[in-house]
């Protein structure tokens, strides 16, 4: 096809597009005359990006502090974006673009491609935790991390995001189910009874901060994710034996993944930077040494594809690896 037909024929679809939302083709063209060429730095807001480090202290590996933790709420959010979609049954976008809003129903095929992506971002991220174990002064980190007290990881509202998506929320409980039909079943998640003082037993300052901010926001999101968690949507997935035990091996290592590789790795970084500083400092007293070891929580989101032995090991043979 000649120059000339090809223009001709992108215009006329460009008008068919504007003309449907009763708007004016050549308005449009006008507009393309005069706008700027998109260039890197403002598509991806480079410089608003760079100014979102502000340390509080001048110890320089504070911004390696900030920054990796920018980065891993980036990957969050890249693996929110994908469990949304699972959990939605995958967007239907035409071949000419037209966006038709959800699928009725979830295939095999991208629920699998869309497990391996969330599995690549946690890898990632648990491959990269050297930054913070050996790539940041344990001298300065000490002395910074007391001036930005009582924030923590701990308040990362976006994990707790990927751990109400991966599974029902009674899986979270940390007295199993008894409680999971209570209005107030978020003060029951293990992470509520998690940080707590380490003498009196009472909430931290860090918890009831959490929780005035987020308390609302993560119970709608538990009523809305009710009947569409991973672990739902994997039980009604119509598929062979073959597709299910894929899908299983995918799930579970994931599961792991989350609950056990990362977080041994983000504890490795605890134990490097705090455990001489004594308990307390530093954490606002949380009792982390007894919290935080995935042996000790135990949460494990599929908990029906674990062996008995794998469950009650949960945490423990990959340590000592
Ligand atoms: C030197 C690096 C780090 C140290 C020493 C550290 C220390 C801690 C401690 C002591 C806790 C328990 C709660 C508290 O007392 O504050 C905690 C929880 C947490 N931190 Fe970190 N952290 C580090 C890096 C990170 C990074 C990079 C992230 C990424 C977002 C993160 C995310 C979390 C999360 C999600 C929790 C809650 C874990 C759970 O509930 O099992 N932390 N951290």
């Amino acid at each position: 096809m000649s120059e000339k037909k090809l223009v001709e024929e992108k215009i006329k679809k460009l008008a068919e597009k504007y003309s449907s939302t009763g708007q004016d083709l050549t308005s449009y063209l006008e507009g393309l005359l005069y706008a700027d060429y998109l260039s890197y730095w403002d598509y991806i807001n480079l410089d608003t990006l760079l100014t979102l480090q502000v340390p509080k202290t001048d110890f320089p590996d504070e911004n390696i502090f900030i920054i990796y933790h920018q980065i891993t709420e980036l990957y969050f959010k890249l693996i929110i974006n994908e469990l949304e979609q699972i959990s939605n049954n995958g967007r239907n976008i035409q071949k000419n673009g037209k966006d038709l809003g959800w699928n009725k129903e979830l295939t095999f095929d991208f629920f699998k491609s869309r497990m391996i992506r969330i599995i690549r971002y946690f890898e990632n991220l648990i491959n990269s935790f050297d930054i913070m174990i050996e790539g940041m002064s344990r001298d300065e980190f000490i002395k910074f991390r007391m001036s930005l007290l009582p924030g923590s990881g701990f308040q990362s509202v976006q994990f707790r995001t990927i751990e109400l998506y991966a599974t029902p929320v009674k899986n979270l409980l940390i007295n199993d189910s008894k409680t999971s039909n209570t209005k107030n079943i978020i003060q029951n998640i293990y992470w509520s009874k998690g940080a707590t003082e380490l003498k009196s037993g009472k909430k931290t300052y860090t918890l009831t901060q959490f929780q005035k901010k987020y308390n609302e926001p993560l119970n709608s999101l538990i009523i809305n994710l009710k009947g569409k968690t991973i672990w739902e949507k994997f039980k009604q997935l119509k598929t062979t034996k073959k597709e299910k035990e894929e899908l299983s091996e995918l799930l579970k290592k994931f599961d792991f993944y989350v609950n056990v590789k990362w977080k041994l790795s983000h504890f490795k970084s605890a134990v490097k930077h705090l455990k001489k500083m004594g308990v307390k400092k530093a954490t606002g007293g949380t009792n982390w040494e007894k919290y935080l070891p995935p042996r000790f929580q135990k949460i494990i989101f599929f908990s029906k594809l674990w062996t008995k032995k794998e469950k009650e090991k949960w945490g423990i043979s990959w340590l000592k690896d």
